[in-house]
């Protein structure tokens, strides 16, 4: 990359370009963080950008440094990271040892790595070689939304809930009939196939597995890799389908490790076709809270919870969401004969509505997404 041509970048520009980087690793590098990085030379002139972009393979910074030809160009460079180089051997060996051998001028990073093998200690390793280390000052709510489910796992051992909901502008994710498809548009239900890709596995209540059957898979062409093979997790109560999960679509092409069937713990089984979860119950609902601990130390970082209502209302009751993707088409489908999905949700008082913050709206195909995160989201 010639420097004669390149603008000069501020912090903010340059911290803005690494988090774009950043997320060309969407649904590829899960459940590492996506990270993205920036060089700039000695007087802030673009000399390289990089990516982590796949799981196991080099990080951002080495992506980015691989593209610096001349070497010479180092010499008081500026690096920008969206997260702190970490500092153990991992899949790779630690970016935070070798970013330390380098004349780099400083190396700012977007966000502490909250994952205790490396919290702290990539810092440390550069300042402890006199490299100047710097944790970004400017706004972090991009940064945030970037390492969301990463940072909200590791800092809270739980796992990240998105809820993804396809329903009417009134609301409605499916008659009453149970008919539910299609609501929303192609170019959404391909979307959603994405979202799948980024999550540690999807999520449903059994109502949706003996109405809709679905197979819960990613069926999107930049994501050949997965080839039915992401994890589901079912929410069975009374362990009514748990003895009988052979039968349904979610186990073609689909390990036992990859399934989980979430009873109440009074529920006994030795089923060999599914991994068997069981928490307590909260009155009369499973205990929401204790499941995302448990699924966290199945090594599921994040769930996509795609419904239904009851699942999904029970999320918002427990206070247990953390992000909500609701792809809204332009249609109505009517209260009376549709199923909200808030229909098992009573709000009291004004003052205790569910206020989201972070909000963003795109246009996809007829339809529009909201992105919203819950309270609590983001530490
Ligand atoms: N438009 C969309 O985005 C979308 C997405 C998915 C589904 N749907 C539609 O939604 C409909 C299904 O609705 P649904 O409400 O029956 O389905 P559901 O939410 O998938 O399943 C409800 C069942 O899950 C169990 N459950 C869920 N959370 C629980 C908790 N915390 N504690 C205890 N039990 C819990 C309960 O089982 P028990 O009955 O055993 O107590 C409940 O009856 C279908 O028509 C489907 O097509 C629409």
């Amino acid at each position: 990359m010639s420097t004669k041509s390149m603008a000069k970048l501020t912090d903010q520009e340059a911290m803005n370009l690494a988090i774009a980087e950043a997320k060309k690793g969407y649904g590829w590098v899960e459940p590492n963080p996506p990270v993205g990085c920036v060089i700039l030379d000695k007087d802030r002139n673009l000399i390289a950008t990089g990516y982590h972009g796949k799981f196991g393979k080099s990080h951002a910074e080495i992506e980015a440094l691989k593209k610096v030809k001349n070497k010479k160009l180092l010499d008081g460079a500026h690096m920008f990271i969206t997260l702190e180089p970490c500092s153990h051997f991992g899949k790779t060996p630690p970016c935070a040892v070798q970013l330390a051998t380098l004349p780099f001028g400083s190396v700012t990073f977007g966000r502490v790595d909250p994952n205790p093998a490396v919290k702290g200690k990539g810092s440390l390793i550069l300042r402890s070689s006199g490299m100047k280390a710097i944790k970004y000052k400017g706004d972090r709510t991009e940064l945030d939304k970037l390492h969301d489910m990463f940072c909200y796992s590791y800092e809270n051992t739980s796992t990240f809930v998105t809820i993804k909901i396809a329903s009417s502008i009134d609301g409605q994710m499916a008659l009453k009939s149970g008919e539910s498809q299609w609501i929303t548009c192609e170019e959404s239900r391909l979307f959603a196939h994405e979202l799948r890709a980024r999550h540690g596995a999807v999520l449903v209540g059994r109502g949706t597995l003996n109405i809709d059957d679905p197979y819960l898979n990613v069926r999107h062409p930049k994501f050949k890799k997965f080839r039915g093979e992401n994890k589901v997790v079912v929410i069975d109560p009374d362990g009514s389908i748990l003895n009988n999960i052979q039968k349904y679509k979610i186990s073609n092409y689909r390990s036992k490790k990859n399934i989980f069937v979430v009873t109440s713990n009074k529920i006994k089984s030795n089923n060999k076709h599914c991994q068997h979860i069981s928490v307590s119950l909260k009155g009369k609902y499973l205990d929401l809270g204790q499941l995302k601990k448990t699924l966290f130390l199945n090594g599921i970082q994040s769930v996509l919870v795609e419904g239904g209502p009851l699942t999904v209302s029970q999320f918002l009751e427990q206070n247990e969401a953390n992000k909500l993707c609701l792809f809204m088409s332009p249609s109505i489908l009517g209260a009376k004969g549709g199923m909200s999905w808030t229909s098992e949700l009573a709000i009291k008082k004004l003052s205790q509505k569910i206020a989201l913050q972070n909000s963003t709206y795109e246009a996809i195909g007829s339809d529009i997404l909201l992105t919203s995160y819950f309270k609590g989201a983001f530490s």
